[in-house]
């Protein structure tokens, strides 16, 4: 199988480009993070009222997660509901970056996108994909932008809703996921020794698509792609 893996900073716009280029080369697309999200919910349907070693190990012991896809959408089940339409409300982004630090329901993860790997052509899309779930990827990218412009991505998406957050707030945000990300203990944001990295903060969706597919082109040429 050809695997790809692309890990990023929040917003650096890592979820598009996976889809656009899973799109032209005709491959799945797997959104790790939709995995965490998945669990976060799960932790709180069960009521757990602090994270720690024992409430996260006690709840990942009998977690069990499954993915599927109706068209383009992945569906994330966790103990066989849906979590889907839950993953991106705001007290799940802040949730699952708290969960997502514990070893124990990484390992669970990681078990989960290795087997993914295994059946099908992928882009898998995350934060520790090039340096710790696939270190053997085909090709591994790093996407990034400056923090500036991440946050006025983010800032756009909400702008529109009822209670939008301010762009101060977004960028203080953005700002405190980053450094969750970047210090934690275990598999923390960081560029494989081998990725290539991806600075959007002056790309079009359209040129970072086409910069990433010539790359994977030239890197894959044994798999006559
Ligand atoms: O990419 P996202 O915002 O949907 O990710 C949700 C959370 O999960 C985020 O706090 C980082 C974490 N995550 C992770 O630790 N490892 C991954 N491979 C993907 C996401």
């Amino acid at each position: 199988m050809i695997n790809i893996a692309i890990d990023g900073h929040v917003g650096s716009g890592k979820s598009t480009l996976a889809k656009g280029l899973a799109k032209k080369l005709g491959f799945k697309v797997l959104d790790t993070g939709a995995i965490y999200r998945g669990f976060a919910c799960a932790f709180k349907d069960k009521g757990y009222t602090e994270i720690n070693d024992a409430t996260i190990e006690d709840f990942v012991k009998d977690a069990k997660v499954e993915i599927f896809f109706e068209g383009e959408l992945q569906h994330v089940l966790v103990n066989s509901k849906d979590y889907t339409a839950f993953l991106r409300e705001e007290e799940i982004s802040l949730l699952s970056s708290k969960v997502s630090p514990y070893k124990v329901l990484r390992e669970k993860v990681k078990q989960l996108q290795r087997e993914f790997a295994s059946k099908y052509n992928c882009i898998m899309e995350g934060r520790d994909i090039g340096t710790v779930v696939l270190p053997n990827a085909d090709v591994k990218f790093f996407i990034t932008a400056s923090e500036v412009v991440r946050a006025e991505r983010r800032y756009l998406q909400y702008k529109d809703k009822k209670d939008s957050p301010s762009f101060e707030e977004v960028l203080q945000d953005l700002r405190e996921r980053d450094y969750r990300d970047e210090h934690r203990e275990v598999a923390p944001l960081k560029p494989a020794s081998d990725a290539i990295v991806v600075d959007t903060s002056n790309m079009t969706l359209e040129e970072s698509i086409d910069y990433c597919l010539k790359t994977i082109k030239s890197l894959v040429k044994s798999k006559n792609m």
